[in-house]
Formats: C-alpha cells, structure tokens, sequence
C-alpha cells in the first residue's frame, strides 16, 4: 500500500537553538538541517541567530562562521568560494544554489538551509553523489577520436564550432539542476537528468569528436533521455546561468534529425 507520509526515522525535529547575536545591529537567523547517521536519532532543525558584521556577505560564509565560532559539529561540503567547483550546493531558502554565491542578505527573513532535494544524506548538508558521478561516468565525458592528434600540437576547432560549446562547457557539475528536476526525483535511477545529459551533449556537439552517433545510440532510451518532459526547473535553478532543458531539447532534435 502506498505511504503517503514520511517514516518516522526521517522525520525533522525541532533542534538546538545557539544565538551569538546579543546587541548586533544586524542579526540574521539560519535554520540548518543536521543528521548524523552515526546517533540514530532523527535529523533535526538547528537554529544559529549570528552578527552578519562578523562574517562575509554570503551564506558559505555564515556556515563557516557558525561552524569555527558557534558549532565545530555543522558539516558541509566547500572549495573555491567562488562558483567555480560546485561542492557547496545546497537548498537555500527553498531553491537549490551555490551557499559561496548566494548573499544572506538577499532571503528575507530567516534562512532555511536544506542539503539537495531527493539524494541520500552522508550528514548534514552532504548528499551522497555517488549515483550522480556514475550517471556522469556513463556518458564517456571525454573526446573520443579515431583520427589521431597532429603530432605538433592541439586538436583545431573553428571558431563557429567552438562558439557551440559555450553555454556547456561552463557546467560545474554542481547538481542544483537534476536535483530539482521532478522527473529525475522518481526516476533517478534510470533517467539521466539534466546535468548530465547537458554534459552528454557538450560532447555530442564537440567537433572534434567522431562519436556523435554512438552517443546518441547510448541516449536513445525511453528513460535516460526521454524522462525529461520540460518542466523548466532545471534551467530556472542552475547558479551558473546555463539552460539544460535547451540541451535536452537539443539532443532530442538531433534523434529526430538522424531517422529521416
Ligand atoms: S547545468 Fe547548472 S545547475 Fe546543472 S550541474 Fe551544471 S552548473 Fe549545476
Ligand atoms: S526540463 Fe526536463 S530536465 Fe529540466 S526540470 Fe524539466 S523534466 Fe527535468
Ligand atoms: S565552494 Fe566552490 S562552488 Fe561554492
């Protein structure tokens, strides 16, 4: 029978409340999500009422103050802190983004902040991305060529054929797009979503890859690519500014292209 409630292990729990704001002018509350696989315990809501004066203007900047000054224990991914590796995706404020370029400033009220939607947590604001990178692996991201490389120097593109990258090749693997993309919430198992097949087809348009068939051979699958059935989430959340349902569209276009 179907269960339309959440077990009751998952369930979030209020949390502690920690507040280090006495006096400030300009407090801000974040209500993190914690889970420690280790305690057995249901995942709860912390609350952290903190100075925004004391830390940087972003979210990331506010979790690695809470986590130096208020509670050692917070866990979460980060890098470059500055848009470029894509760890510190999380759901901020309801909307899946970068925490290192998103401002604390710019969500009103209080902060809720949420590890992504739909994958298994590691702790905290970490999701497992396992699954994610074998999807990834699966689509041989990488050029693939039986004519050799000139022997004095790189692979040339025309500049028109490397105009058709950009727009793909700015993709940080970040994950805010599959992970708000409903269709690969029920059917992530099969269906490859948004991230991935936008990297599918970075590959697929590179012209100095000679298997553009084979590629599209591996996606013409009624779940791997054909799950997508353009919703738009994807591109509305991606922090980079990219539209991976144009990608999607794109690779349809090309399935339709090679049968007449
Ligand atoms: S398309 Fe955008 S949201 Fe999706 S993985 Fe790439 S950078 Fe992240
Ligand atoms: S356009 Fe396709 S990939 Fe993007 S959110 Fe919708 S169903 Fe998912
Ligand atoms: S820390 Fe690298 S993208 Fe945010």
């Amino acid at each position: 029978m179907a269960q339309f409630t959440l077990p009751r292990k998952s369930k979030v729990k209020p949390g502690k409340k920690h507040s280090i704001a006495d006096g400030a002018a300009r407090k801000k509350t974040f209500n993190v999500y914690r889970w420690d696989p280790d305690s057995g315990e249901n995942p709860r809501l912390d609350s952290y009422e903190i100075d925004l004066d004391k830390c940087g203007p972003m979210v990331l900047d506010a979790l690695i103050y809470i986590k130096n000054e208020v509670d050692p224990t917070l866990t979460f991914r980060r890098s470059c802190r500055e848009g470029i590796c894509g760890s510190c995706a999380m759901n901020i404020g309801g909307t899946n983004t970068l925490a290192c370029t998103r401002a604390s400033t710019d969500i009103p009220g209080q902060v809720a902040v949420y590890p992504l939607p739909h994958m298994e947590v590691k702790k905290d604001l970490i999701p497992d991305m396992k699954h994610f990178y074998a999807q990834y692996a699966s689509i041989k991201p990488w050029l693939q060529s039986q004519t050799p490389a000139p022997p004095d120097r790189e692979r040339l593109q025309s500049k028109a054929d490397r105009e058709k990258l950009d727009g793909l090749y700015e993709c940080i693997l970040c994950a805010c797009c599959s992970t708000s993309c409903p269709s690969y919430w029920w059917n992530s198992d099969r269906y490859l979503g948004p991230a991935i097949l936008l990297q599918a087809y970075r590959w697929i348009v590179d012209s100095r890859d000679e298997h553009t068939g084979e590629r599209l051979d591996e996606l013409e699958d009624p779940f791997r690519l054909y799950r997508c059935h353009t919703i738009m989430n994807c591109t509305n959340t991606c922090p980079k500014g990219l539209n991976p349902a144009k990608a999607i569209a794109e690779i349809k276009k090309l399935m339709v292209v090679r049968t007449i």
